[in-house]
């Protein structure tokens, strides 16, 4: 059940920035701005070697970005494995994009945990958290859905956003890899974030 949700939550984020491209092209007023600027922000975080950082982080290369937690058991690491899967695939091509990892669950994901939980995708990857308000401004500035859900034994896990985001190497919002996307496709996308040689 836990799978599904997840899932219906990915197709939901997919569902609404189809919508808001479609809403836009229905009036053909070429408003495109406005879907993409409204994704993305300011954030000031600790990163996974404990330096505060911010959005600037975004400048300069395209990234593949994530919004989860170490304690997730399916969805995350199965989506952090593909997109370890494309940074190996990308050859040398790989190290032109950030790989970046938001938890979304500052309470139990400090600094040392994400670096451990990084450590097992990907040496390039990134991970970043915070102040429970810190991570919630981060958030919200990037419109990810994440909300803490009780269990039955005290314990309690999170139900987010599924979807990968790709960000163009001005840190502007460029689309997304749906939880799942045959990894043809996400290399795909990938790729045409890449300065034409
Ligand atoms: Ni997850």
């Amino acid at each position: 059940m836990k799978t599904i949700r997840y899932v219906l939550w990915a197709l939901v984020a997919v569902a609404g920035f189809g919508l808001g491209a479609l809403s836009l092209d229905l009036f053909g007023t070429q408003q495109t701005v406005s879907g993409k600027a409204a994704i993305g922000g300011e954030f000031s975080l600790v990163n996974h070697k404990g330096e505060r950082v911010d959005q600037t982080i975004f400048k300069g290369k395209p990234s593949v970005v994530y919004f989860g937690f170490t304690q997730c058991p399916e969805i995350c690491p199965t989506t952090l494995l593909d997109m370890a899967g494309w940074a190996e695939a990308l050859g040398t091509d790989g190290d032109k994009f950030n790989y970046v990892f938001f938890t979304v669950d500052p309470e139990r994901d400090t600094p040392e945990v994400v670096a451990d939980y990084m450590s097992a995708f990907d040496p390039r990857f990134i991970g970043l958290t915070g102040t429970p308000d810190e991570v919630k401004t981060a958030l919200k500035a990037y419109r990810v859905y994440a909300r803490k859900v009780e269990l039955d034994d005290g314990d309690y896990t999170m139900d987010h956003t599924a979807a990968v985001y790709l960000l163009d190497a001005k840190g502007d919002f460029f689309g997304t890899v749906a939880y799942g996307e045959q990894q043809q496709n996400a290399l795909a996308k990938l790729k045409r974030l890449l300065p034409s040689s």
